[in-house]
């Protein structure tokens, strides 16, 4: 069998330091936010070559407090690609902007710069690219598009832990960057985690706020604010965690190199890493037309495999008030006919990597 992520392999791998990281939260009993937490703040803005990040329960608290901190209200409107998870989409919502959707590019499937300027009006505030499968936007046209007119960039950066634009780190780049440490994620919680980078302490002040009700001081609620605080013990297992990331992800990206060697002319499009980007596979994402017979093939030989995702946010039933319609971003949506996402994880073997790709081949042939 080979699973689409393995992280029993990967906790296995790292066992004694994570329970005696766990160990010393309970000793401590700093159960939410505390020392632990605070000292991954530092070690992740550091990681990612910035100067402060607050770290929350969640990816999509993550962008909702770093819209809020930008000011995001009701009246503006946030640009964001049409493909993505739908958290993307939902924390502008969260905030009372409207989201206003872009098509991806079709060969980094990440926002098209080209259109975004045609979607800018007077109430857009900001925009919201995303990281999609680990590799960046197109950063350097997309911070000047946003110069130009004046707008704020906030990165989701929640699938990009480490990624890299011509060799700087994914949410380094704009106002604010947003991490998810969903357990699936590169850099994975054991249960929910998420965290904003920035470099202005501002917006540091106004994020610590919110996350613990809009106090500065206990009781003393400045901003009316939310729970999103991170657990200690998740601060504490992200530590150890990142210790190991730089090696985890040239893991992924070996065998994405290996993927691609074993599926050329496999009757199936490989993911393209752009020429400016260190792309981090969260997702290896090939394309076939024949998406739903090939799933089947890999699952009949035990391959698990998944899509990300099958719809672009703007056909979401939950979204249809957006009023856009099917046709409206035909290479978001043809990637949502077409997308798979092959087994990926820094443990997958040679064996495994040849057993899928070898069901891949044998169903092309068929
Ligand atoms: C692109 C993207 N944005 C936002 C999120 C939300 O993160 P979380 O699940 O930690 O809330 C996720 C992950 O789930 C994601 O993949």
């Amino acid at each position: 069998m080979v699973p689409f992520v393995d992280l029993k392999a990967q906790y296995h791998s790292i066992q004694d330091e994570i329970t005696s990281a766990i160990r010393g939260v309970l000793e401590s009993c700093q159960f939410t936010l505390g020392k632990e937490v605070a000292a991954f703040e530092e070690e992740f803005a550091a990681y990612c070559g910035v100067k402060h990040a607050v770290a929350v329960n969640s990816g999509t608290s993550a962008l909702h407090l770093a819209l809020l901190a930008a000011g995001i209200g009701p009246g503006a409107e946030v640009i964001a690609p049409a493909m993505t998870f739908v958290a993307t989409v939902a924390a502008i919502w969260y905030t009372g902007a409207k989201p206003v959707l872009v098509d991806i590019d079709p060969q980094s499937y990440t926002i098209d710069v080209s259109r975004i300027e045609a979607a800018i009006t007077p109430r857009t505030r900001a925009i919201l690219p995303v990281h999609l499968y680990g590799q960046p936007a197109d950063m350097d046209p997309l911070l000047t598009v946003a110069k130009r007119h004046n707008l704020l960039v906030i990165e989701d950066a929640a699938q990009a832990h480490g990624a890299e634009y011509n060799g700087r780190r994914a949410g380094s780049f704009g106002e604010m960057g947003c991490f998810s440490f969903y357990p699936g994620k590169n850099l994975g919680a054991y249960g929910e985690g998420g965290l904003v980078t920035t470099n202005n302490p501002e917006y540091v002040r106004t994020i610590r706020m919110l996350r613990d009700w809009g106090a500065e001081k206990k009781y003393q609620h400045v901003l009316k604010g939310y729970n999103y605080r991170m657990e200690g013990i998740q601060g504490a297992v992200l530590r150890v965690k990142l210790r190991h990331l730089e090696a985890w992800t040239e893991a992924r990206r070996a065998n994405a190199r290996r993927y691609d060697t074993l599926l050329a002319g496999a009757g199936v499009v490989t993911p393209r890493a752009m020429p400016y980007a260190r792309h981090v596979y969260h997702i290896y994402a090939i394309r076939t037309s024949q998406r739903a017979d090939l799933q089947e093939a890999l699952r009949q030989r035990d391959v698990q495999s998944g899509i990300h995702y099958p719809q672009p946010v703007h056909l979401l039933e939950a979204y249809r008030d957006l009023a856009y319609r099917p046709g409206s971003f035909p290479v978001s949506e043809q990637l949502g006919n077409e997308e798979l996402s092959l087994p990926m994880f820094a443990e997958l073997t040679e064996v495994q990597a040849q057993e899928v790709a070898s069901a891949i081949r044998a169903f092309a042939k068929r």
